[in-house]
């Protein structure tokens, strides 16, 4: 599929579906297992910015920001500078009005000044570029950011996509379920130089996810495996997303650019 046609089906959905978690997150799962990614991902999204905190004046780049709905924990957090990146101007027009900066244009060219950025993430976005216009991106990126800044890359896992796609007919067909990326395509990718202090992946949450979907009319219980979930997938140092950790619905790295270059 063409980049013009996906941006067109983004531009799409948004129409369709409104600046919404449903819009940015999986269309057919119910809004209880979507609150549960939305939950992973902002603990992923603090745990990885926690050491800026100290500093909440500093540029962070939320790169395919979507309507901001990742924006607001960074906001949460206290970081007053987080300046959005995505095509769709729908998306682009609600990060405007509810975190203030938002610019209209392709994360496979990221357009920030040189050495301005402390920080810089993707949630679910790379991937729509494929992987050669993904590492050109990041490439681009790496210009504009400042020595020791973190980079956290959260993707859809191609392992865990080949499998659902053999079993769920309807997900082959749909436009915007792009195959994600594997372990060593999301690290190959990453410029010279960035070291990747952490990975890992929501396995559990994907592994429960059958157990999920039957008991979301038992609220005590669906919040009992969600905890089960959050807990098994918390992130944590070091390299997590070997093994049966691969299957997870999306994984995800975080980078530092070093601080000098050797
Ligand atoms: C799955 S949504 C995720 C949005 C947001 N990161 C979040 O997690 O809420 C993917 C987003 O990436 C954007 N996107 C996809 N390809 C892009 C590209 N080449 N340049 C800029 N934005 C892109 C889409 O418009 C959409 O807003």
């Amino acid at each position: 599929m063409t980049g013009d046609q996906l941006q067109s089906d983004w531009s799409e959905r948004q129409l369709e579906l409104g600046n919404v978690p449903q819009a940015v997150l999986l269309r057919n799962l119910p809004s209880g297992v979507n609150g549960l990614l939305d939950q992973w991902h902002r603990a992923l999204l603090r745990w990885s910015l926690a050491p800026l905190a100290r500093a909440p004046e500093t540029w962070i780049a939320d790169l395919g920001c979507g309507y901001g709905r990742i924006a607001s924990e960074a906001a949460h957090m206290g970081f007053s500078n987080v300046i959005g990146l995505d095509y769709e101007a729908g998306f682009c027009r609600q990060y405007q009005l509810d975190h203030g900066l938002a610019v209209r244009g392709s994360i496979a060219q990221p357009p920030f000044a040189a050495d301005s950025l402390s920080a810089a993430y993707t949630i679910t976005a790379l991937m729509y570029v494929g992987l050669d216009e993904a590492a050109k991106g990041m490439e681009t990126l790496d210009a504009s950011l400042r020595p020791g800044a973190r980079v956290l890359l959260l993707e859809a896992g191609s392992e865990f996509n080949r499998i659902s796609r053999m079993v769920l007919r309807r997900k082959r067909m749909q436009s915007l379920a792009v195959s994600g990326f594997s372990h060593a395509e999301l690290h190959g990718i990453l410029p010279a130089g960035w070291r990747a202090i952490a990975t890992g992946s929501n396995a559990a949450a994907t592994l429960l996810l059958p157990l999920l979907l039957l008991t979301r009319r038992w609220p005590r219980v669906f919040d009992a495996l969600s905890a089960v979930a959050l807990r098994l997938d918390r992130p944590r140092p070091g390299l997590h997303d070997r093994g049966w950790r691969r299957f997870g619905l999306h994984r995800w790295v975080l980078c530092e650019k070093p601080i000098s270059a050797s």
